[in-house]
Order: structure tokens, then C-alpha cells, then sequence
């Protein structure tokens, strides 16, 4: 399934890539969600492969929809994390396959196609960036941390997180709102980022990315610090070393 899911990604990764300078078909699915024909060209191919190799898998994809598997493996699909960048020609955006088994990530792979980064990781096998072993920060204090987050569509979210900014600014090292939730994830397990929160996620925007910072040595809760599920729209991921001060900050903790 690993294999199949970085060969996934990559091809859909070199499908986006190729459409990136050309002239762009873009559409409103949503309020401020964009839905762009790279979108859903990648979407096909990764189908068509995983479809061809485990015909019994379920499959959630974000344009094309579907149902976690309650028993079985379901493949967790975001096509184009970053679409809005992605109209708006600036590089940043990341292809995101996970698969999960019983409703629980045991494989994510993330690809940026312009970098020709891919980051993957299964359940107990440590995390990779295109075959190295990556590891999340050392980073100790919220003083010295790289603080991934992201706005969102809805204006309640970017609401929350204004709030919650007025708390973390003035105490952490920087603040980065790069528009991949998935990238950014990936991120924090190659110790790139010291976190990354967001209180509006998808399960294909984090499906991929929990496993790799868990796999890296990180961690993942909810905004209140319950362990992170899929199904859950808040996710708080950090190298571990500062969650708990970032989550204080956050203040949806006792
Ligand atoms: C979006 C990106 C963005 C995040 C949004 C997501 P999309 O995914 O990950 O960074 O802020 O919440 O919906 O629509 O580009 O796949
Ligand atoms: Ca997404
Ligand atoms: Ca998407």
C-alpha cells in the first residue's frame, strides 16, 4: 500500500506540476473553495491505481466524495492540497494519499511536485523524505518555534484563529500560513515547522500528515489535547516539546 501510495502521489504530483503553466479551468465548488482541472485530473489517475491494485478498498476522496471503511483499509485522497495557491500560480502545494485501517492512519504519503519532496511513513516504520529517515525539532520553547497555521475557508475559523494569535504571536519565534494544510504537516515531521495547528481541517487534509509527524517523533491532539482522529476538524501538531505550552496558549485546555 506504501508503494502504491507514493506512486500514486507522484504521478498525480507530475499531472499537476505539467498543467501549473498552462491557462487554468478554475470553479467555485464552495464558499472561497476553488476546484481547478488539475484537481480533478490527479484525482483520476490516483482512482484509476489504486482502484487497479486493491479493487476492495474504500476510498474518500475530496472531490469525488465516498465513506471511510468502518472494518477495512480506505484510502484518505486530497488530489491538490493548496488549491487556491495552486490558481494562483504560487508554489506551494502538495498531493496527499493516506490510508486507514479501521478508521486509524497506517500509511501517509505527501508529494510536492515542484520540489520533488516525498515524504512517507507507515504505522511503526518511522518517517521518510524521499528514502531518509526524518525526524521532528528539537525545539524546546514556544520562543524559538516555527508556527505553521492556516485560514481556512470559513470566516468562524478565521475568526478562532485570529483569537488565538493574539495569545501565540507575541510569544513564539515566527508564524507561517503557507496555504497547504497537508504540506505544512509534512513539514513538522521533517522539522521544517515546530507546529501546525488549525481548527477547520478535512480528513484528507491530516490524514497523511498525523502519521508523518507521529512517525517522526511528534504529536497530535485535538484543540482541547484528546489524542487527533481523522474524523476530528481540529488538529494541533508539534514535535511534542511544545505542545503542551501551545496548547495552554490555545486555551481549550483546562
Ligand atoms: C485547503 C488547504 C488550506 C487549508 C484549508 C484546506 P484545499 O485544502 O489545505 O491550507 O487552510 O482548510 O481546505 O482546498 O486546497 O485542498
Ligand atoms: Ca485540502
Ligand atoms: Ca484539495
Amino acid at each position: 500500500m506504501l508503494k502504491t501510495a507514493i506512486e500514486a502521489a507522484v504521478e498525480a504530483g507530475g499531472i499537476i506540476a505539467e498543467l501549473y503553466p498552462g491557462p487554468r479551468a478554475i470553479s467555485l465548488k464552495g464558499f472561497r473553495d476553488l476546484v481547478t482541472d488539475a484537481d480533478t485530473a490527479a484525482e483520476s489517475a490516483i482512482f484509476k491505481k489504486i482502484q487497479a491494485r486493491f479493487p476492495d478498498h474504500a476510498i474518500l476522496s475530496e472531490e469525488a466524495g465516498g465513506h471511510v471503511s468502518g472494518s477495512g483499509y480506505t484510502w484518505v485522497v486530497d488530489p491538490l492540497d493548496g488549491t487556491t495557491n495552486y490558481a494562483h500560480r504560487h508554489p506551494v502545494f502538495s498531493v496527499s494519499i493516506g490510508v486507514l485501517e479501521g478508521g486509524e492512519p497506517i500509511v501517509g504519503v505527501i508529494h510536492d511536485p515542484l520540489r520533488h519532496h516525498t515524504f512517507a511513513a507507515f504505522r511503526g516504520g518511522g518517517a521518510r523524505l524521499n528514502d531518509e529517515p526524518i525526524h521532528v525539532s528539537g525545539v524546546a520553547g514556544l520562543e524559538n518555534a516555527l508556527i505553521g497555521i492556516d485560514w481556512g475557508h470559513e470566516n468562524e475559523v478565521r475568526e478562532r484563529t485570529l483569537n488565538d494569535l493574539h495569545r501565540i504571536l507575541p510569544r513564539c519565534g515566527a508564524l507561517r500560513a503557507a496555504g497547504s494544510a497537508a504540506l505544512t504537516l509534512a513539514y513538522v515531521a521533517a522539522g521544517w515547522n515546530d507546529a501546525y495547528f488549525q481548527p477547520g481541517l478535512r480528513p484528507w487534509d491530516a490524514a497523511a500528515g498525523v502519521l508523518l509527524v507521529n512517525e517522526a517523533g511528534g504529536r497530535c491532539t485535538t484543540l482541547k489535547g484528546d489524542p487527533y482522529r481523522v474524523r476530528f476538524s481540529d488538529c494541533v501538531a508539534t514535535n511534542g516539546w511544545i505542545h503542551d505550552e501551545l496548547l495552554r496558549l490555545l486555551k481549550r485546555m483546562p
